[in-house]
C-alpha cells in the first residue's frame, strides 16, 4: 500500500514508518517538524515538511494513497491543561482538515493515533467500553477525533481503526525518544542517570494506588508500531470500525517501580524529590488488550518493563553527546 503517515517524523511515527517499510509499503511522511526531527524519517520514505492545516500540500501528498496513518497531534497531558486551545488546534481542527481532503482523495483507510488519556481512571484495567471521561484537554480533543470518525466513517466510506495508545516506551536499534523538551518519565530518570539532569521530581506520592504513586501500562513502541500494520490488515479484509487498547497488560507499573528498574538497568542512584501532583495525571490507567488479542491477533513481544528501559538506556547513550 501507498501510506500516508501524519506524524512520522516524532518518536512513534518514525518507528511506525520504518516498520510499514520493513513491510514493503511505500511510506510518505508528512510533518511540519514542530516537535519531530527530520532526522528521525527513514531514508526511504518519501518527506513533506507541511503542516496539516495547509491544505494544498495535504491534498498533494495524499494523492495515490491507499492509506493514512494519523499521529501527528499534541499528546502532553500537562502542557494540554494549560494551552487547551492548542490542543483543540491541532487536534481537532487539523485532524478535520486531514479527513475532508482524504474525503477529496478518496483514500479509504485511517488509523487513529488515540491515546488511554480518552478514559478516566480506574482501579482495574480498562475495556474498550467503559466510560469515556477524559481528565484533560488531550484526552478530549483525541476522544473528539474519534467521535468524528465514527460519523464520518459510514457518511463517507471511510473505515477506520482507533488505537489507544498506553504509555510507549523503548527504542528500537534506530529510532527512540527524543523530545526537545522532555516530559516523559523513562527518558527523564535516563537523563538523570547519564548525568544530564540532577534530580526527577516525582509527580504526587498520595493516589490511592498502592505505593501512592500513579500507575502506567507502559508498552514497547515497536510493539506498538506492529499493532498499526494489524490495523492496516484488518481494515483490509472488512473491519469497518474499531477502538482498541494497546498496551501490554496486566498490573502496570508505578512511578517508584519504573524508578527501581530504571535505577537498577543504569546502575546509578536517580536521585528524586517528590513534588505536587500533576494537572490532569489519573491515578491508573492500565489497559484490558483481551479486545486486540481477540480481533487483530496482538501480543506484545517486549513484555519485560527492564527490557523497554534498557532499549531506552542504549538509544540515549548512542545519542548523548
Ligand atoms: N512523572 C513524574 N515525574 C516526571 C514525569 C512524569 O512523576 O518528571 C509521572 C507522571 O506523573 C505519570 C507518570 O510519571 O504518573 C508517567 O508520565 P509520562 O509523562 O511519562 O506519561 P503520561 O502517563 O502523562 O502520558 C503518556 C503519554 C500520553 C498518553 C498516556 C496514556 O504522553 O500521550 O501516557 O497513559 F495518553
Amino acid at each position: 500500500m501507498r501510506i500516508l503517515v501524519t506524524g512520522g517524523a516524532g518518536y512513534i511515527g518514525s518507528v511506525v514508518s520504518a516498520e510499514l517499510l520493513e513491510h514493503g509499503h511505500e511510506v510518505l511522511v508528512y510533518d511540519n517538524l514542530y516537535r519531530g526531527h527530520h532526522d528521525a524519517v527513514p531514508a526511504a520514505a518519501t518527506f513533506y515538511h507541511a503542516d496539516l492545516r495547509d491544505e494544498g500540500s495535504l491534498q498533494m501528498a495524499l494523492r495515490g494513497c491507499d492509506a493514512v496513518i494519523h499521529l501527528a497531534g499534541l499528546s502532553l497531558v500537562g502542557e494540554s491543561m494549560v494551552d487547551p486551545a492548542a490542543y483543540y488546534d491541532n487536534n481537532v481542527r487539523a485532524g478535520l482538515t486531514l479527513l475532508d481532503a482524504m474525503r477529496a482523495a478518496g483514500v479509504p483507510r485511517l488509523v487513529f493515533s488515540s491515546t488511554a488519556a480518552v478514559y478516566q481512571a480506574s482501579a482495574g484495567p480498562l475495556r474498550e467500553e467503559d466510560p469515556l471521561d477524559p481528565q484533560s484537554p488531550y484526552g478530549e480533543t483525541k476522544l473528539a477525533f474519534e467521535r468524528a470518525l465514527r460519523w464520518y466513517g459510514p457518511a463517507h466510506g471511510l473505515r477506520h481503526c482507533s488505537l489507544r495508545y498506553f504509555n510507549a516506551a523503548g527504542a528500537t536499534a534506530t529510532h527512540g525518544e527524543r523530545h526537545r523538551q522532555e516530559t516523559h518519565l523513562i527518558p527523564l530518570l535516563l537523563q538523570v542517570a547519564a548525568g544530564q539532569r540532577e534530580s526527577l521530581t516525582l509527580f504526587g506520592a498520595d493516589y490511592d494506588t498502592p505505593d501512592g504513586t500513579c500507575v502506567r501500562d507502559y508498552i514497547h513502541v515497536a510493539d506498538l508500531a506492529r499493532a498499526h500494520l494489524l490495523c492496516l490488515e484488518a481494515l483490509d479484509s472488512g473491519v469497518c470500525s474499531a477502538a482498541y487498547n494497546v498496551g501490554c497488560s496486566g498490573a502496570g507499573y508505578s512511578v517508584r517501580q519504573v524508578l527501581d528498574a530504571a535505577r537498577e538497568v543504569t546502575g546509578s542512584a536517580i536521585p528524586v524529590h517528590i513534588g505536587p501532583r500533576r494537572a490532569g495525571d489519573p491515578a491508573r490507567l492500565v489497559a484490558n488488550t483481551e479486545r486486540i488479542a481477540a480481533e487483530l491477533g496482538f501480543h506484545p513481544q517486549h513484555r519485560s518493563l527492564h527490557g523497554i528501559i534498557e532499549s531506552a538506556w542504549r538509544f540515549a547513550q548512542r545519542k548523548a553527546p
